[in-house]
């Protein structure tokens, strides 16, 4: 299981500090951490949503596109109810959306996005993102109201490195 303690991969070191600083204190509201494939985004998002758990409760980890999945699966009924997921992505203290910005675009889930971040910014709870894709491409692929809300006050990470599933 991803921690805190791992060793970051050559030319981490930085960024994980960084990371383990954001996750013990509450300013910047969001954090992204992006890099490309296999740099390590995921295990450090996990390591940090460890060390958080270790001293409060109230984390949601969440893949973006898995999130609407669910949120489609309970209009059939299946899994948990529609409100109970919605309304936890909105007042957890702390959520982490992993392959941020990684989903197809559809007007259903730009919205649902958007009124999530926007209640969460408006409440200035914590937002961790990862992704592929760094700031300026995030904000050529997403609304400019959210864009303005999420990275208004964010604090950029950057994984490098060769991709640690290929040998
Ligand atoms: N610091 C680390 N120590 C040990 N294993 C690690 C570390 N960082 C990453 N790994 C391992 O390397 C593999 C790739 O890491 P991870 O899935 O976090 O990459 P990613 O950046 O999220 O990739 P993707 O862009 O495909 O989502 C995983 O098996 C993960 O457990
Ligand atoms: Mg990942």
């Amino acid at each position: 299981m991803a921690t805190l303690q791992d060793e970051p991969s050559r030319g981490n070191r930085e960024a994980w500090r960084l990371a383990t600083e954001w996750i013990r204190s509450s300013t910047p509201t969001v954090c992204l951490i992006h890099g490309d494939v296999g740099t390590g985004k995921t295990h450090l998002a996990a390591a940090m949503a460890r060390d958080e758990c270790e001293r409060f409760t109230g984390i949601r980890f969440v893949v973006e596109q898995e999130f609407y999945d669910d949120v489609r699966a309970s209009f059939d009924g299946e899994g948990e109810n529609e409100s109970v997921l919605v309304t936890r992505a909105k007042t957890c203290p702390l959520l982490i959306l992993d392959d941020f910005g990684m989903s197809k675009q559809t007007e259903w889930n730009g919205a649902l996005l958007f009124t999530i971040l926007n209640t969460r910014y408006n409440s200035r709870l914590r937002t961790l993102l990862t992704s592929n894709l760094d700031r300026p491409r995030l904000m050529k692929r997403i609304d400019q109201r959210l864009s303005s809300r999420l990275f208004g006050d964010c604090l950029d990470i950057a994984l490098v490195g060769r991709d640690r599933r290929v040998q």
